[in-house]
């Protein structure tokens, strides 16, 4: 096994491991801003009292809360777009390491901000923190994809949203009352992205450049084989320096890939449309309807304890993140991504009934709280790392860093929309709000169904010129094939 492109080196470790820093700095700035909503509007009421000498009026409070918490987004939309201007120009591992200038200037702001008395410096810090942090969803699944060796691209990439669901869960726990989310602590707990932007920049100078980026866009063979050696752990890389020389030739033929290209080309127009509609997958799952609003969500379902109910959500996630972790070069990303949307749509409609039975038998609430880890579980089987990496995966070297500010645009975009609307939608549909995620999960099924390809094991170049063959806009070609692997998987 070991021999055959699985081995994990230390070096591949190193290099993974601190990419994924950048992950869980977005986890981190998504999740935190929840739990310390009172206090934070304790501290603009204040700062607008000083200010102006009366009380802040309550809709003034309401919208800039809002727009304190949805800035990220928007900063995530127009970081995500932005990483082809980076990574080209810079290198993969150079644009990481720059990167954390954001994450500094945000980490100062935010954790000034009470002392300046400046709900600015609060506003615009969310802003530049989310601005990084849609960078590094472009950048590390990016960098991870390329130092991977293909039998472990999946299980590597999966580190990225591992990334995310422990800066999720250290800002749920971090942001309790008793530890950094009271009216003293909070711009210690916004402050604290400093500590592993200042980690990831002291280990990146010891990470490889990406192989890839080296050989394919900076011709310099020498320096790709050393990283490689180091990587692999065996001076016998061959094979890896072969596939990577083919799929520069291949890149060669192709002029520089833009992104109105990547929708005008019929070559990219199958895979950009797959890669958009994964990630579209992920967030229209109604996935951050929970993260964003489960307090809310258990309160009214009459849960006695909503904060540690959604603790219990954010063990889940990371729990079922190591599964999916485990089992994704064996299952396939396809299977995986098939499986998770059903499981969410199961898990939505138990949800529906909990909610809407809730006034006459009151252990609803149990069933809600069930029905909810469920469908956050089945949400990391597939939905929420597979999208992430397998991008990396269905673009060649040329085309890539544009279908990543293409994917990761829609993934940001989405995001902000179902955090921004669900809270009106609720008021609207009550406990029917899910519906309208169950039927969008059923449509994402379908599509995967006919129109994504398995990538597991494939080669970069191999799953391209996939593409390249299969004239059939819906690449249906390969369905039986990969109806196969299916069932051959399924016995795994
Ligand atoms: C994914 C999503 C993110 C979500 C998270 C939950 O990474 O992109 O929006 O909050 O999963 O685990």
């Amino acid at each position: 096994m070991e021999s055959d492109g699985k081995q994990i080196t230390f070096h591949l470790l190193l290099a993974v491991g601190t990419a994924a820093i950048g992950s869980l700095q977005f986890g981190y700035n998504a999740g935190v801003i929840n739990a310390p909503q009172k206090v934070i509007e304790m501290f603009l009421n204040e700062t607008w009292a000083e200010r102006y000498g009366e009380q802040i009026p309550k809709t003034t409070l309401t919208a800039m809360f809002s727009v304190a918490v949805a800035i990220f987004s928007i900063g995530g939309i127009i970081g995500s777009f932005s990483v082809g201007l980076f990574l080209n120009r810079f290198g993969r591992r150079n644009s990481m390491f720059m990167a954390n200038v954001l994450a500094f200037v945000s980490a100062t702001l935010m954790g000034f901000s009470k002392m300046g008395g400046s709900w600015e410096m609060l506003i615009i810090g969310r802003f530049v923190v989310g601005l990084y942090s849609g960078l590094s969803t472009g950048f590390v699944p990016i960098y991870v994809g390329e130092v991977s060796p293909t039998a472990l691209r999946g299980a590597l990439g999966t580190l990225h949203q591992l990334g995310i669901v422990i800066g999720i869960l250290m800002a749920q726990v971090f942001g309790i009352d008793a530890l950094l989310g009271n009216s003293s602590l909070w711009p210690l707990l916004l402050g604290f992205t400093f500590i592993p932007a200042l980690a990831q920049c002291i280990l990146l100078p010891f990470c490889p450049e990406s192989p890839r980026f080296l050989l394919i866009n900076r011709n310099e063979e020498h320096k790709a084989k050393s990283v490689l050696k180091k990587l692999r752990g065996t001076s016998e890389v061959s094979a890896d320096m072969q596939e990577m020389k083919d799929e520069a030739r291949q890149m060669m033929r192709e002029k520089k890939v833009t992104i109105a290209e990547l929708f005008r080309s019929p070559l990219y127009r199958q895979p950009i449309l797959i890669a958009i509609m994964l990630q579209l997958s992920q967030q229209l799952s109604g996935i951050n309807a929970i993260f964003y609003y489960s307090t809310r969500i258990f309160e009214k379902a009459g849960v006695a304890q909503p904060v540690y109910a959604t603790i219990g959500t954010g063990v889940v996630n990371t729990a079922f993140t190591v599964v999916s972790l485990f089992v994704v070069e064996r299952a396939g990303r396809r299977s995986l991504h098939l499986l998770g949307l059903l499981g969410m749509a199961g898990a939505a409609v138990l949800m529906t009934i909990a909610l809407a039975l809730l006034e006459k038998v009151p252990q609803m609430s149990y069933v809600s709280i069930v029905a909810v880890f469920a469908f956050v579980a089945f949400f990391e089987m597939g939905p929420g790392p597979i999208p992430w990496f397998i991008v990396a995966e269905l673009f060649s070297q040329g085309p890539r860093p544009a279908a990543f500010a293409v994917s990761g645009f829609s993934n940001w975009t989405a995001n902000f929309i179902v955090g921004m609307t669900f809270q009106y939608v609720e008021d609207v549909c009550g406990p029917y709000v899910f519906v309208i995620f169950i039927i969008m999960l059923l449509g994402f099924f379908v599509f995967t169904f006919f129109k994504v390809p398995e990538t597991k094991g494939r080669t970069f170049d191999d799953i391209s010129a996939g593409f390249r063959q299969s004239g059939d806009p819906g690449g249906v070609k390969h369905l039986p094939e990969e109806l196969n692997s299916l069932g051959a998987d399924s016995q795994l």
